[in-house]
């Protein structure tokens, strides 16, 4: 697909995957709309990209989506790309119950739900353009689950078969829809946890995965891996469902 003149949203696009985004369609010379939920990165980013149109909006809540969906539509009628990008990422320890679950944000809610329900306001308006695009980033969490993010992972699981179906509803019209399947990237991404873990391996850099994602955008790939992780993710489910990234954390 091409990255040039288009009009995009991103959700959570103040910081890293989603901003390396936001930086290359700025640079292919599209317009850009981002996302987010701290107003204090918002306003960071307005100062440093004053082309972007920043607009605040936690994606885990129905009513704040509903809101931006209704605003970017009406203000962008040209929008042609939605990128599913934000996500949040806890560990749990399942054996400490429900007050565990709840101590932190809901990732089902934003990873998960916000996606599904971001497609569903923006689907019929995308469905008019000639050449459209929704672009849902996952994880390779998502088919090699890790135990210590036990909700993260299936809301990952989630995101790549919505994303399949989505894919075969959509054949013949003009949306096209991508997944993209991020290895561990060094960013924000549940920084507390792993600082609390004493987590050193923090992944690649964006400066080494953003090109991945553009590379496959612009070949047009359906589901974009970094490196060999298409091989060594996607074996027959009977032998990818019994492994475990990491299990003895
Ligand atoms: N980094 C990795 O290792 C990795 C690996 C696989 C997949 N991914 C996926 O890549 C995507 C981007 O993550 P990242 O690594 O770039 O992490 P990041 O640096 O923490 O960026 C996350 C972005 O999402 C926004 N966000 C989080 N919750 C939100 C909410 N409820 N409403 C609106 N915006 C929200 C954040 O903004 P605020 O701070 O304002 O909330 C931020 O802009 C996520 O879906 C993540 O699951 C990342």
């Amino acid at each position: 697909m091409k990255l040039s003149n288009r009009t995009v949203l991103i959700t959570g696009g103040t910081s890293g995957i989603g901003l390396g985004l936001a930086e290359a369609f700025l640079k292919s010379k599209s317009k850009v709309i981002v996302c987010g939920r701290n107003p204090e990165k918002l306003k960071v980013i307005k100062e440093k990209f004053p082309e972007f149109t920043v607009l605040p909006c936690d994606i885990g809540d129905a009513s704040a989506r509903e809101k931006l969906a209704a605003d970017v539509l009406r203000r962008f009628p040209d929008i042609d790309i939605l990128v599913n990008n934000a996500g949040i990422q806890r560990y749990i320890d399942l054996k400490k119950g429900y007050s565990a679950l709840k101590a932190g944000d809901d990732e089902i809610a934003v990873n998960f739900t916000g996606l599904v329900d971001m497609t569903a306001l923006f689907i019929e308006h995308l469905l008019q353009k000639q050449a459209a695009a929704i672009i849902n980033v996952s994880s390779g969490l998502g088919f090699m689950p890790m135990p210590n993010t036990p909700v993260y992972s299936a809301t990952k699981a989630a995101v790549h078969t919505y994303s399949l179906v989505l894919r075969q509803q959509l054949k013949g019209t003009p949306v096209k829809v991508i997944e993209i399947v991020p290895p561990m990237v060094d960013t924000d991404l549940n920084k507390a946890g792993r600082d609390a873990n004493h987590i050193k391996f923090r992944g690649i850099s964006l400066a080494e995965y953003i090109p991945t994602v553009l590379a496959g955008l612009e070949k047009d790939e359906d589901i974009i891996f970094h490196g060999d992780a298409g091989t060594v993710l996607t074996d027959p489910r009977g032998k990818s469902e019994s492994r475990l990234l990491n299990p003895s954390w």
